[in-house]
């Protein structure tokens, strides 16, 4: 049975109570945000800016629009900033209102609520663990006339693969002679050093969108920033003017200005990240019991062999919660998503994994 009532990671609240304790006091590995915390130099920007809540922010949002703009060098036009990415998901929804749409189950389930919301008809593709849980051409055969979008996540979440770029270009092209909306969500692709993802392809496909998160790599999820982008201006512009005002607020704006500058921050994650993934995934797939799968973002998708959902809760004991995927359509109870964190908090997972399935810790 489910723990938590919860959609989503990061519920430390709802954690905490049921053991009786305050959420800071629990370790949390079910969010997967960057553990460097919020760059130095936002920390010092809104600190020297506090006077920004006592005014009106733009609410053409020309600054942050613009700097968007030139850090993927494309014109501002293309860009569409909301209140975090999950806001841009439900813009974007609103403005394409298709009728029949696909998505990749194992997936975030937003997706399923926005286009729920317009009365869309949603259709699953299911990734399979015989196929290591990766995207495949498979999909290619999926891809009908009668759909009018299609969502994938790269890297996809829960699961931390990323498909092989032939064969997005291959999904894109064939989305594009159907006319069906490829919409991908790159909210984890700034955890990839040297990768750009989608948005060097949108001007030759009005078709293409990308959404992108800044909540996870900057670690800014209480402030919440992210946005859309996509080459069919009057697209964007529709969803502009549904947008509603000043819906980020002031310190958000501020934070888009500022952060995509710090490539002091954006080098020491990337490092960080290159050396504590390949060790965490090597000291839990030691472990009895668990198969870790490749992931390359900021998280790692693992099955548990032991009964039950008990796993999570013999960590919780242990004060370290770490997401359950029992509640994923195409998954159960013995999948469960874990985020990488500093080497030392990694080295507490892994000590606590250790002892629970090694029979020293609450029996399973
Ligand atoms: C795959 C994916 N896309 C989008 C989001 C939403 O990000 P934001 O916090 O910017 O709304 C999340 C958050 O968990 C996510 O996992």
């Amino acid at each position: 049975m489910a723990l938590f009532h919860s959609a989503h990671g990061g519920n430390t609240r709802e954690a905490a109570a049921l053991l009786g304790i305050a959420p800071e006091q629990l370790l949390d590995f079910s969010a997967n945000i960057n553990p460097a915390g919020m760059p130095a130099s936002l920390k010092h920007a809104l600190q020297n800016n506090l006077a920004l809540a006592e005014r009106y922010p733009d609410v053409e949002y020309q600054r942050l629009h613009q700097a968007l703009a030139a850090h993927h060098q494309i014109p501002t036009s293309w860009i569409l900033a909301g209140n975090g990415e999950t806001d841009a998901i439900f813009m974007l929804v609103k403005a394409l209102a298709p009728r029949k749409a696909l998505v990749v189950v194992p997936g975030f389930a937003e997706y399923r609520r926005a286009l729920t919301q317009v009365g869309c008809d949603v259709a699953e593709f299911h990734l399979q663990e015989e196929e290591g849980w990766q995207l495949t051409g498979r999909v290619l055969d999926a891809l009908t006339p009668d759909l009018d979008c299609l969502f994938l996540c790269t890297p996809n979440n829960p699961t931390g693969l990323l498909p092989d770029d032939s064969l997005l270009h291959a999904i894109a092209a064939r989305c594009k002679t159907l006319g069906i909306a490829l919409i991908l969500d790159e909210a984890f692709m700034d955890f990839i050093r040297d990768r750009s993802g989608f948005i060097p392809h949108l001007a030759d496909n009005p078709h293409l969108w990308v959404l992108r998160s800044l909540t996870k790599f900057y670690a800014i999820p209480g402030l919440r920033l992210g946005y859309v982008v996509g080459s069919d201006v009057q697209k964007v512009n529709q969803m502009r003017a549904m947008q509603m005002p000043w819906s980020i607020n002031a310190f958000a704006a501020l934070a888009g200005e500022v952060i995509l500058q710090d490539t002091a921050y954006q080098q020491a994650s990337w490092r960080w990240l290159e050396q504590a993934r390949p060790r965490l995934r090597a000291a839990l797939a030691a472990l009895p019991a668990l198969t870790v799968w490749p992931g390359v973002a900021n998280y790692l998708f693992l099955r548990c062999d032991a009964p039950g959902s008990a796993l999570q809760r013999a960590l919780l004991e242990r004060h370290i919660l770490i997401r359950s995927c029992a509640n994923y359509p195409g998954l159960d109870d013995r999948y469960y998503r874990v985020a990488v964190r500093s080497i030392e908090e990694n080295d507490r997972l892994i000590a606590a994994m250790d002892a629970v399935l090694s029979g020293t810790g609450p029996v399973l």
